[in-house]
Protein backbone atom coordinates (compact mmCIF):
# COMPACT_ATOMS: atom_id res chain seq x y z
CA UNK A 1 0.00 0.00 0.00
CA UNK A 2 1.51 3.11 -1.09
CA UNK A 3 0.71 6.58 0.69
CA UNK A 4 1.86 9.64 -0.85
CA UNK A 5 1.70 13.42 0.62
CA UNK A 6 3.79 14.94 -1.72
CA UNK A 7 1.71 15.72 -5.45
CA UNK A 8 5.06 15.23 -7.04
CA UNK A 9 5.32 11.76 -6.03
CA UNK A 10 1.64 10.93 -7.10
CA UNK A 11 2.29 13.00 -10.53
CA UNK A 12 5.81 10.65 -11.34
CA UNK A 13 3.56 7.27 -10.52
CA UNK A 14 0.65 8.49 -13.11
CA UNK A 15 3.13 9.63 -16.08
CA UNK A 16 4.60 6.32 -15.71
CA UNK A 17 0.96 4.49 -15.72
CA UNK A 18 -0.11 6.80 -18.56
CA UNK A 19 3.02 5.90 -20.87
CA UNK A 20 1.99 2.50 -19.99
CA UNK A 21 -1.79 2.80 -21.26
CA UNK A 22 -2.83 1.87 -17.93
CA UNK A 23 -6.58 3.60 -16.61
CA UNK A 24 -6.45 5.33 -13.49
CA UNK A 25 -9.74 4.75 -11.43
CA UNK A 26 -9.94 7.88 -8.95
CA UNK A 27 -12.20 8.40 -5.61
CA UNK A 28 -11.78 11.40 -4.21
CA UNK A 29 -12.81 11.58 -0.28
CA UNK A 30 -12.35 13.42 2.90
CA UNK A 31 -11.55 10.36 4.68
CA UNK A 32 -13.24 8.54 8.16
CA UNK A 33 -14.00 5.74 5.29
CA UNK A 34 -17.51 3.77 5.81
CA UNK A 35 -19.21 1.00 3.39
CA UNK A 36 -20.16 3.87 1.06
CA UNK A 37 -16.58 4.84 0.09
CA UNK A 38 -15.29 1.16 0.14
CA UNK A 39 -18.32 0.32 -2.77
CA UNK A 40 -16.88 3.07 -4.76
CA UNK A 41 -13.50 1.57 -4.17
CA UNK A 42 -14.71 -1.70 -5.16
CA UNK A 43 -15.90 -0.36 -8.31
CA UNK A 44 -13.17 1.79 -9.37
CA UNK A 45 -10.86 -1.30 -8.63
CA UNK A 46 -13.08 -3.51 -10.94
CA UNK A 47 -13.05 -1.11 -14.16
CA UNK A 48 -9.57 0.30 -14.07
CA UNK A 49 -5.89 -0.96 -13.90
CA UNK A 50 -4.59 1.56 -10.94
CA UNK A 51 -6.79 2.79 -8.31
CA UNK A 52 -5.92 6.19 -6.68
CA UNK A 53 -8.24 7.23 -3.53
CA UNK A 54 -7.55 10.42 -1.99
CA UNK A 55 -8.37 11.39 1.52
CA UNK A 56 -8.63 15.81 1.93
CA UNK A 57 -10.62 17.14 4.37
CA UNK A 58 -10.81 20.59 1.80
CA UNK A 59 -10.88 23.08 3.84
CA UNK A 60 -12.37 25.74 0.73
CA UNK A 61 -15.80 23.51 0.63
CA UNK A 62 -16.46 23.99 4.64
CA UNK A 63 -18.94 27.00 4.96
CA UNK A 64 -18.74 26.61 8.78
CA UNK A 65 -15.80 26.52 10.81
CA UNK A 66 -16.88 23.95 13.51
CA UNK A 67 -17.67 21.65 11.26
CA UNK A 68 -14.17 21.86 9.46
CA UNK A 69 -12.78 21.34 13.03
CA UNK A 70 -15.26 18.05 14.09
CA UNK A 71 -14.73 16.26 10.96
CA UNK A 72 -13.65 13.27 11.62
CA UNK A 73 -9.83 12.10 10.65
CA UNK A 74 -8.84 8.76 10.70
CA UNK A 75 -6.08 8.20 8.17
CA UNK A 76 -4.64 5.63 9.71
CA UNK A 77 -7.64 3.31 10.17
CA UNK A 78 -8.74 4.46 6.73
CA UNK A 79 -5.54 2.74 5.30
CA UNK A 80 -6.29 0.15 6.91
CA UNK A 81 -9.66 -0.63 5.80
CA UNK A 82 -8.50 0.46 2.13
CA UNK A 83 -5.84 -2.60 2.02
CA UNK A 84 -8.35 -4.74 2.84
CA UNK A 85 -10.02 -4.34 -0.34
CA UNK A 86 -6.15 -4.16 -2.36
CA UNK A 87 -2.64 -3.60 -1.21
CA UNK A 88 -2.49 -2.06 -4.59
CA UNK A 89 -4.59 1.31 -4.34
CA UNK A 90 -2.57 4.46 -4.23
CA UNK A 91 -3.36 6.74 -1.47
CA UNK A 92 -3.06 10.72 -1.57
CA UNK A 93 -3.30 12.20 1.32
CA UNK A 94 -1.91 15.70 0.94
CA UNK A 95 -1.69 18.73 3.44
CA UNK A 96 -3.57 21.76 2.87
CA UNK A 97 -0.54 23.78 1.40
CA UNK A 98 0.37 20.64 -1.14
CA UNK A 99 -3.14 21.42 -2.66
CA UNK A 100 -3.52 25.51 -2.49
CA UNK A 101 0.33 26.62 -1.70
CA UNK A 102 0.22 29.77 0.33
CA UNK A 103 -3.50 30.70 -0.26
CA UNK A 104 -6.01 28.83 0.45
CA UNK A 105 -8.59 30.17 -2.15
CA UNK A 106 -11.39 28.79 -4.25
CA UNK A 107 -12.66 29.86 -7.40
CA UNK A 108 -15.68 31.27 -8.07
CA UNK A 109 -17.52 28.94 -10.64
CA UNK A 110 -20.68 29.33 -12.41
CA UNK A 111 -22.03 26.20 -12.46
CA UNK A 112 -24.81 27.18 -14.81
CA UNK A 113 -27.37 27.84 -11.83
CA UNK A 114 -26.55 24.44 -10.33
CA UNK A 115 -24.52 26.14 -7.64
CA UNK A 116 -27.84 28.07 -6.71
CA UNK A 117 -29.99 25.16 -5.48
CA UNK A 118 -30.44 23.50 -2.37
CA UNK A 119 -27.11 22.94 -0.64
CA UNK A 120 -25.63 25.87 -2.69
CA UNK A 121 -28.13 28.23 -0.89
CA UNK A 122 -28.11 26.64 2.60
CA UNK A 123 -24.15 26.88 2.52
CA UNK A 124 -22.48 29.59 0.56
CA UNK A 125 -19.31 29.20 -1.28
CA UNK A 126 -19.76 25.29 -0.94
CA UNK A 127 -19.87 24.03 -4.53
CA UNK A 128 -16.89 26.89 -5.36
CA UNK A 129 -14.78 24.98 -2.83
CA UNK A 130 -15.63 21.39 -4.46
CA UNK A 131 -14.62 22.50 -7.59
CA UNK A 132 -11.66 24.44 -7.07
CA UNK A 133 -10.28 21.10 -5.00
CA UNK A 134 -11.91 18.69 -7.48
CA UNK A 135 -9.98 20.97 -10.25
CA UNK A 136 -6.33 20.47 -8.40
CA UNK A 137 -7.72 16.71 -8.05
CA UNK A 138 -8.14 15.70 -11.44
CA UNK A 139 -4.65 17.60 -12.60
CA UNK A 140 -2.76 15.98 -10.28
CA UNK A 141 -4.15 12.55 -10.58
CA UNK A 142 -4.83 12.71 -14.23
CA UNK A 143 -8.02 10.21 -14.19
CA UNK A 144 -9.77 8.03 -16.56
CA UNK A 145 -12.88 7.75 -14.50
CA UNK A 146 -13.55 9.24 -11.10
CA UNK A 147 -16.35 7.68 -9.10
CA UNK A 148 -18.92 9.72 -6.44
CA UNK A 149 -21.88 8.86 -4.54
CA UNK A 150 -25.49 9.71 -5.01
CA UNK A 151 -25.69 10.82 -1.49
CA UNK A 152 -24.38 14.28 -2.57
CA UNK A 153 -26.51 14.28 -6.08
CA UNK A 154 -26.20 17.57 -6.22
CA UNK A 155 -22.56 17.71 -5.91
CA UNK A 156 -22.13 14.75 -8.72
CA UNK A 157 -24.48 17.02 -11.36
CA UNK A 158 -21.97 19.89 -10.39
CA UNK A 159 -18.89 17.69 -11.04
CA UNK A 160 -20.14 16.48 -14.61
CA UNK A 161 -20.79 20.06 -15.50
CA UNK A 162 -17.07 21.13 -13.90
CA UNK A 163 -15.72 18.77 -16.03
CA UNK A 164 -17.67 20.13 -19.18
CA UNK A 165 -16.50 24.04 -18.13
CA UNK A 166 -13.01 22.29 -17.72
CA UNK A 167 -12.47 20.64 -20.27
CA UNK A 168 -11.63 17.73 -18.29
CA UNK A 169 -11.04 13.95 -20.28
CA UNK A 170 -12.57 12.40 -17.26
CA UNK A 171 -15.56 10.51 -16.88
CA UNK A 172 -17.03 10.94 -13.91
CA UNK A 173 -19.50 8.10 -12.66
CA UNK A 174 -22.35 8.49 -10.26
CA UNK A 175 -23.28 5.13 -7.82
CA UNK A 176 -25.96 4.44 -5.77
CA UNK A 177 -26.65 5.55 -2.19
CA UNK A 178 -25.18 3.11 0.57
CA UNK A 179 -27.22 2.88 3.44
CA UNK A 180 -27.49 1.44 6.88
CA UNK A 181 -29.80 -1.51 7.33
CA UNK A 182 -31.96 0.81 9.12
CA UNK A 183 -32.40 2.93 5.67
CA UNK A 184 -29.93 5.94 6.77
CA UNK A 185 -27.66 6.94 3.91
CA UNK A 186 -24.09 6.24 5.50
CA UNK A 187 -21.73 8.85 5.85
CA UNK A 188 -18.94 10.26 7.65
CA UNK A 189 -20.57 12.81 9.94
CA UNK A 190 -23.01 10.01 11.27
CA UNK A 191 -19.85 9.00 13.50
CA UNK A 192 -21.04 12.09 15.56
CA UNK A 193 -24.72 11.25 16.46
CA UNK A 194 -25.72 10.49 19.58
CA UNK A 195 -27.37 7.36 20.37
CA UNK A 196 -31.20 9.29 20.42
CA UNK A 197 -29.97 10.96 16.97
CA UNK A 198 -29.23 7.61 15.58
CA UNK A 199 -32.06 6.17 16.57
CA UNK A 200 -34.22 9.17 14.96
CA UNK A 201 -32.21 9.12 12.05
CA UNK A 202 -33.96 6.37 9.75
CA UNK A 203 -36.75 8.63 9.99
CA UNK A 204 -35.07 10.72 6.97
CA UNK A 205 -34.96 7.91 4.09
CA UNK A 206 -38.42 6.46 5.72
CA UNK A 207 -40.04 9.80 5.09
CA UNK A 208 -37.95 9.92 1.01
CA UNK A 209 -39.39 5.84 0.73
CA UNK A 210 -42.83 7.55 1.55
CA UNK A 211 -43.14 10.57 -0.71
CA UNK A 212 -41.82 8.47 -3.49
CA UNK A 213 -44.80 5.95 -2.76
CA UNK A 214 -47.17 8.96 -3.10
CA UNK A 215 -45.34 11.09 -5.83
CA UNK A 216 -48.08 9.64 -8.40
CA UNK A 217 -51.58 10.07 -6.55
CA UNK A 218 -50.51 13.42 -4.63
CA UNK A 219 -50.00 17.48 -5.47
CA UNK A 220 -46.14 18.34 -4.52
CA UNK A 221 -47.32 20.92 -1.59
CA UNK A 222 -49.30 17.90 -0.21
CA UNK A 223 -46.45 16.18 -0.36
CA UNK A 224 -44.13 19.08 1.19
CA UNK A 225 -46.51 19.98 4.00
CA UNK A 226 -46.75 16.32 4.81
CA UNK A 227 -43.05 15.98 5.09
CA UNK A 228 -42.87 19.40 7.49
CA UNK A 229 -45.21 17.45 9.46
CA UNK A 230 -42.95 14.23 10.03
CA UNK A 231 -40.19 16.71 11.65
CA UNK A 232 -42.59 19.20 13.33
CA UNK A 233 -42.56 17.37 16.98
CA UNK A 234 -39.56 15.38 16.65
CA UNK A 235 -36.32 16.53 19.37
CA UNK A 236 -33.84 15.35 17.70
CA UNK A 237 -34.14 15.91 14.34
CA UNK A 238 -34.98 19.72 12.75
CA UNK A 239 -35.80 20.11 8.78
CA UNK A 240 -33.47 22.47 6.94
CA UNK A 241 -34.78 21.92 3.49
CA UNK A 242 -37.65 19.81 1.57
CA UNK A 243 -37.65 19.99 -2.33
CA UNK A 244 -38.48 18.41 -5.23
CA UNK A 245 -36.48 19.07 -7.93
CA UNK A 246 -35.87 18.27 -11.91
CA UNK A 247 -32.97 16.14 -12.21
CA UNK A 248 -31.91 17.84 -15.28
CA UNK A 249 -31.71 21.55 -13.48
CA UNK A 250 -32.32 20.72 -9.56
CA UNK A 251 -34.92 23.56 -9.82
CA UNK A 252 -37.40 23.06 -7.35
CA UNK A 253 -41.30 22.47 -8.64
CA UNK A 254 -44.99 23.17 -7.22
CA UNK A 255 -46.38 21.55 -10.22
CA UNK A 256 -45.12 17.99 -12.06
CA UNK A 257 -45.08 17.66 -15.57
CA UNK A 258 -44.62 14.51 -17.71
CA UNK A 259 -42.08 13.31 -19.31
CA UNK A 260 -39.64 14.31 -16.79
CA UNK A 261 -37.53 12.92 -14.03
CA UNK A 262 -37.73 14.43 -10.16
CA UNK A 263 -35.84 13.53 -7.07
CA UNK A 264 -36.83 14.45 -3.28
CA UNK A 265 -33.87 16.42 -1.65
CA UNK A 266 -33.78 16.89 2.28
CA UNK A 267 -31.59 17.87 4.42
CA UNK A 268 -31.98 17.75 8.52
CA UNK A 269 -29.57 19.29 11.25
CA UNK A 270 -29.72 16.40 13.77
CA UNK A 271 -28.30 19.03 16.95
CA UNK A 272 -25.26 20.34 15.04
CA UNK A 273 -24.61 17.85 12.49
CA UNK A 274 -26.29 17.84 9.13
CA UNK A 275 -27.39 15.30 7.05
CA UNK A 276 -28.92 14.85 3.73
CA UNK A 277 -30.12 12.45 1.74
CA UNK A 278 -32.38 12.07 -2.08
CA UNK A 279 -34.28 9.36 -3.75
CA UNK A 280 -35.18 9.08 -7.56
CA UNK A 281 -39.14 10.12 -7.83
CA UNK A 282 -40.10 8.31 -10.93
O1 LIG B 1 -17.88 14.30 -1.30
C1 LIG B 1 -16.81 14.58 -0.73
O2 LIG B 1 -16.33 13.87 0.15
C2 LIG B 1 -16.09 15.87 -1.11
O3 LIG B 1 -16.97 16.87 -1.43
C3 LIG B 1 -15.05 15.67 -2.24
C4 LIG B 1 -15.73 15.24 -3.52
C5 LIG B 1 -14.03 14.63 -1.83
C6 LIG B 1 -14.31 16.98 -2.51
O4 LIG B 1 -13.61 17.42 -1.40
Amino acid sequence: MQVYDKRLDIETSVAAFKKDNKSIGFVPTMGALHQGHLALVERAIAENTVVIVSIFVNPTQFNNSEDLVNYPRTLESDVKLLSRLSTNIIVFAPSPKEIYGNEMLSTPYNFGGLENEMEGKFRPGHFDGVGTVLKHLFEIVSPTKAYFGEKDFQQLQIVKKLVEIEKMAVQIIGCTIYREDTGLALSSRNKRLSKEQMANAPLIYQTLKQVKKDFGTKSVTDLSNWTLDQFKNNDELKLEYFEIAKVSDLKSITRKRKNTKYRAFIAVFAGEIRLIDNIALN
